[in-house]
């Protein structure tokens, strides 16, 4: 069976506490819950994963490769517009990557129009809330990178 681990990043714990005008009402236990069920009708494996702390997210990357995962669906949340050693972590490994964003960071504050992580991912889904997450899972599974 393929799969995929899910991370979410900095702040992302927060959902549905945080700026609900931006991102909601819906929790990351909401989130995790409704990825688990769809990966689980998809007939794949998928680990979840949240951390507010860089190294930790970068320790779980490198992780992933040595675990084998067949694709990873990461939301960096502020990270995306700066931490290069993220980029480099996902540069590293042998696994592909989409990076998510429930929000559509090209439309909101100029700072977030970069993401210096993309590059390094094989797409970038933004601004389609939960909807973007369960899309990155199509685009790993259709797609055999
Ligand atoms: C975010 C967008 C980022 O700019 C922000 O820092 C986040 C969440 C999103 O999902 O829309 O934490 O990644």
């Amino acid at each position: 069976m393929k799969k995929y681990l899910l991370i979410n990043g900095p702040n992302l714990d927060m959902l549905g506490v945080r700026e609900p005008d931006v991102y909601g009402l819906r929790t990351l236990d909401d989130l995790e819950q409704m990825m688990r069920e769809y990966a689980k009708e998809k007939g794949v494996g998928l680990e979840c994963f949240q951390s507010n702390h860089e190294g930790a997210l970068i320790d779980k990357l490198h992780a992933a490769h040595w675990a084998k995962f067949d694709g990873i669906i990461y939301n960096p949340g502020a990270h995306t517009h700066y931490s290069y050693a993220l980029r480099d972590a996902v540069a590293a490994i042998n696994v592909p990557v989409v990076e998510v964003h429930l929000s559509d960071i090209s439309t909101r504050e100029e700072f977030r129009h970069v993401s210096v992580i993309a590059p390094e991912c094989v797409a970038q889904i933004k601004g389609k809330g939960f909807a973007g997450y369960k899309e990155a899972l199509d685009v790993l599974i259709e797609h055999a990178y």
